[in-house]
């Protein structure tokens, strides 16, 4: 089925205002995504019916709200097909999530020497949680290569992989190549010698069908403002087996059992690590996100962002001087490139003045942008909202910033 882009932009209030003077064109979506009517509706009316703390009241509302809450996980839990609810975790966002299993995980299983496994392509968020635990523990990071296409090179994984390895953490999509990665070759990989995977979801569950099923993955992790929800919201997905296994990361209310100063015990799974009062009306939103998402027709997304995805493609390796970073045939419509003697910045200043929203600088990527040797680059992320007309007002700006510096 085509989607009716003209249609879903109506869903969207913001994509109908101006930037100086220029309609918008929204091409930050890798770093948040716009949000649905469905979605701040369905906020606005839980804040304005419902809304009373979850999991504690004997009242009315109370019940509703966890009512809500709980019907969130479900959605969650059917949307990623997790076998239960009871492996899906609300934090705040993919960072937490990471931070989360990076120091249950850490304590329960890393000791001196253990290795973990991260790729050259990470994003900060999975490379320094892993770092503040291997400090504490003595243990080692290994990186996986990324070749010049911006693909990670699997035969050095091979190498890397030794009985010393407790884990493997990659990012499912690069957010700065859009290059979609081998995952489940990794997954394979890493399970054949027993080892558990973590993928960083972040860019990825808003570009295509997640089934952490059929993945295999141990850990999934992503955020719901990428996929059109509000902020202060995500995901951590785990097998139930592993995370029964792991410590309580934040302490607080709700996440215990039984409280003494002689010691205390914990309440059983998601709870376990839910401590303190959680962004409740968030999960609503975001499971109102997923609902839109699902019901737009996740298939449709996919196509149509494909063809944008060939059209933006190609008409940026047709302009002199652009150099595009991620080449690989598997990838999303994110694009990373530089203009020869024009520094990523003023390119996006120039942009941003004639109504275009891009990112500029490392992307939360300085091990990545000193694999390529770059101070940053401009980063445009379109997604099924974006029009072929928005990509030719892209091109169009790009040729003003080469005329005015060149
Ligand atoms: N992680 C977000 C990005 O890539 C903020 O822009």
């Amino acid at each position: 089925m085509n989607l009716d882009v003209e249609r879903i932009r109506q869903d969207f209030p913001i994509l109908k205002r101006q930037v100086h003077n220029h309609p918008l064109v929204y091409l930050d979506n890798a770093a948040t995504s716009q949000k649905p009517l469905a979605v701040l509706n369905s906020m606005n009316e839980f804040y304005t019916t419902i809304n009373s703390n979850i999991h504690r009241g004997v009242h009315y509302l109370s019940d509703l709200a966890t009512e809500s809450y709980e019907n969130a996980r479900k959605t969650t839990k059917n949307f990623i097909n997790a076998r239960s609810d009871r492996e899906i975790i609300f934090t705040s966002g993919t960072t937490a999530s990471i931070n989360l299993v990076a120091y249950s995980f850490g304590e329960r299983y890393i000791n001196e020497d253990d290795e973990i496994i991260l790729s050259v392509m990470e994003h900060h968020s999975n490379i320094i949680p892993w770092q503040l635990m291997a400090e504490r523990k003595k243990a080692v990071i290994r990186v996986i290569p990324v070749n010049d296409n911006g693909e990670l090179v699997l035969e050095e994984l091979e190498k890397l992989i030794s009985k010393k390895t407790k884990i493997i953490a990659v990012t499912h999509i690069s957010n700065t190549l859009g290059t979609v990665n081998p995952v489940s070759e990794i997954i394979k990989k890493a399970h054949s010698q027993g080892i558990p995977v973590l993928l960083d979801g972040a860019q990825a569950v808003q570009h295509g069908t997640v089934d952490v099923r059929e993945l295999d993955c141990d850990f999934y992790v992503f955020s719901g403002h990428k996929i059109y929800g509000p902020t202060g919201i995500g995901v951590l997905y785990g097998k139930e087996e592993l995370l029964s296994q792991l410590p309580p990361y934040q302490g607080g209310g709700d996440m215990i059992d039984n409280v003494t100063f002689a010691g205390s015990t914990f309440n059983v799974l998601p709870f376990k690590f839910e401590a303190g009062t959680t962004n409740f009306a968030g999960a609503v939103g975001m499971a109102a996100a997923l609902d839109y998402f699902s019901n737009t027709g996740i298939d449709s997304i996919v196509s149509y962002e494909n063809d944008l995805l060939k059209y933006v493609y190609e008409k940026l390796s047709r302009i002199d001087g652009l150099t595009l970073f991620g080449k690989s045939a598997s990838r999303i419509p994110v694009f990373s490139f530089i203009l020869d003697h024009i520094h990523p910045y003023d390119t996006g200043m120039v942009l941003d003045k004639l109504g275009i929203a891009v990112r500029t600088g490392t992307h939360c990527n300085q091990p990545l942008m000193d694999r390529f040797g770059l101070p940053g680059t401009v980063r445009a992320s379109f997604c099924f909202y974006n029009t072929f007309a928005e990509a030719d007002a892209l091109i169009d700006g790009i040729m003003k910033v080469k005329q005015m510096f060149g």
